[in-house]
């Protein structure tokens, strides 16, 4: 069978929520009309290994409008939306995931993705990749390294994946061209932001049910990502305090009027703890036991590394599933603290991830990195790259025109002045 999915009949539920995701995404659905005329990846396999949800189906529609064969798994155990997953299976994608997958699982549905890859080489096709957070290029690196020749480029949608394939070509284990699409600004400065933050608060927000008005919240890490999860929660009462370990980031989280100061010191008085660094190990044990009863901790970064986990489950001396996405556990200390989603991203797996407008934006950049690659193969070299800026103009104004906005343009007389000198006081 083409495709392994929790359960074929959720498909109607799928294609309704896909629909309504692709009603909000005029820019890619501008991109999808144009490659549906043009068909620039005829003839191309790409391998995903994204969140299956109800955007990254109206992606898949794009590619498939553009030529491309897709077969696709999910890039987190509890991100992928079975009805999702059912609707793409029924419409003859490729599709190899469900929500609650094992690391098992997880790695089985990757190696499935590798062998349509292997299966369109065998047939005469092309092959590219896409990823979110670097699995799949990883994999082929240290298990199918015969395939790197023939891969036409790979394409990376966030932060993590992005510092995972530089460290590679630090280490020149990186062989193959990668366009890190988290670089466009308009995938980082709206889905990290925007998304993020709207994301994660709804993520809490459906976990636990709380009130979050007057509440401390606890948001680790001041890049986009962080950014946006603290202004949000300001927007919905909080008092939000930021632990940052880089010194520019911690003053800018001060002068944008929050609390900035080491995570030892917010322990005790947090509510709401968030992990957005993309760092290991930033709530240890030692900060669990400093925490008040009923504190509430998630992470909202990639992987599930950035609460220690595994020694919360050793140290707590009870642990109960209080509701589906929240489990309680009683430490030693006689306090109880609570972990929502098992540690993993809370926006995708308590929520639906980013909203649609922001995926539109992050997956033009997505849908033009692979036209992109495609197009210079051959010239491109094997290194993490950036799409040119004037790509990322394309997408922010095809976001524009669905949205109906329109934007001042510059005269001549002012062209003439920015690339002049002469003038001056
Ligand atoms: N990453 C964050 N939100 C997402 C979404 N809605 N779809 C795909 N990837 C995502």
């Amino acid at each position: 069978m083409d495709y392994h999915v929790k359960d074929i009949k959720l498909a109607p539920q799928g294609e309704l929520n896909i629909a309504w995701a692709k009603s909000q995404m005029g820019a890619l659905v501008k991109v999808q009309e144009r490659f549906f005329k043009e068909k620039p990846l005829k003839g191309i396999v790409i391998g995903m290994a994204l969140h299956v949800t109800k955007e990254t189906a109206v992606l898949v529609e794009t590619l498939q409008a553009g030529g491309a064969e897709v077969a696709i798994t999910g890039c987190n155990p509890l991100s992928t939306q079975d009805d999702v997953a059912a609707a793409l299976a029924k419409n003859g994608v490729k599709v190899y995931g469900w929500k609650g997958e094992n690391t098992e699982e997880y790695y089985a549905n990757l190696e499935a993705i590798v062998g349509h890859l292997r299966k369109g080489l065998a047939g005469g096709k092309r092959i590219a990749t896409i990823d979110d957070g670097c699995d799949l290029v990883t994999l082929i690196h240290q298990k199918h390294a015969d395939l790197i020749p023939q891969l036409v480029v790979g394409t990376e949608e966030t932060t993590t994946g992005v510092i995972r394939l530089r460290a590679m070509e630090k280490d020149g284990a990186l062989k193959c061209t990668v366009i890190a699409v988290n670089d466009n600004q308009t995938k980082h400065l709206f889905d990290n932001y925007y998304g993020t933050g709207q994301s994660t608060i709804d993520g809490i927000l459906r976990a636990t049910s709380i009130l979050l008005a007057g509440k401390r919240v606890v948001v680790a890490g001041y890049g986009h990502c962080g950014r946006g999860v603290a202004k949000c929660a300001r927007g919905m009462g909080a008092l939000v305090t930021v632990t940052e370990v880089d010194e520019v980031k911690a003053l800018q989280a001060r002068m944008d009027g929050f609390e900035s100061m080491p995570m030892k010191e917010c322990a005790p008085i947090g509510d709401v703890f968030v992990t957005v660094t993309g760092d290991k190990h930033v709530i240890t044990t030692e900060i669990m036991k400093l925490m008040k009863n009923g504190a509430i901790m998630c992470n909202s970064g990639h992987f599930d590394i950035e609460i220690d986990t595994a020694g919360l489950y050793k140290m707590a001396k009870k642990r109960v599933k209080v509701r589906p996405f929240m489990e309680q556990f009683e430490l030693d200390n006689g306090k109880k603290i609570a972990l929502l989603a098992e540690g993993r991203l809370v926006n995708l797996a308590a929520a639906e991830g980013h909203p649609s407008e922001v995926m539109s934006l992050s997956f033009c950049g997505q849908a033009l990195a692979v036209e992109y690659g495609v197009k210079h193969k051959g010239n491109l070299p094997a290194a993490v790259i950036s799409l040119p800026t004037d790509v990322d103009h394309d997408i922010a104004a095809l976001q524009m025109t669905a949205m109906g906005l329109t934007k001042d343009n510059l005269t001549s007389d002012q062209i003439a002045y920015l690339s002049s000198w002469q003038e001056g006081t």
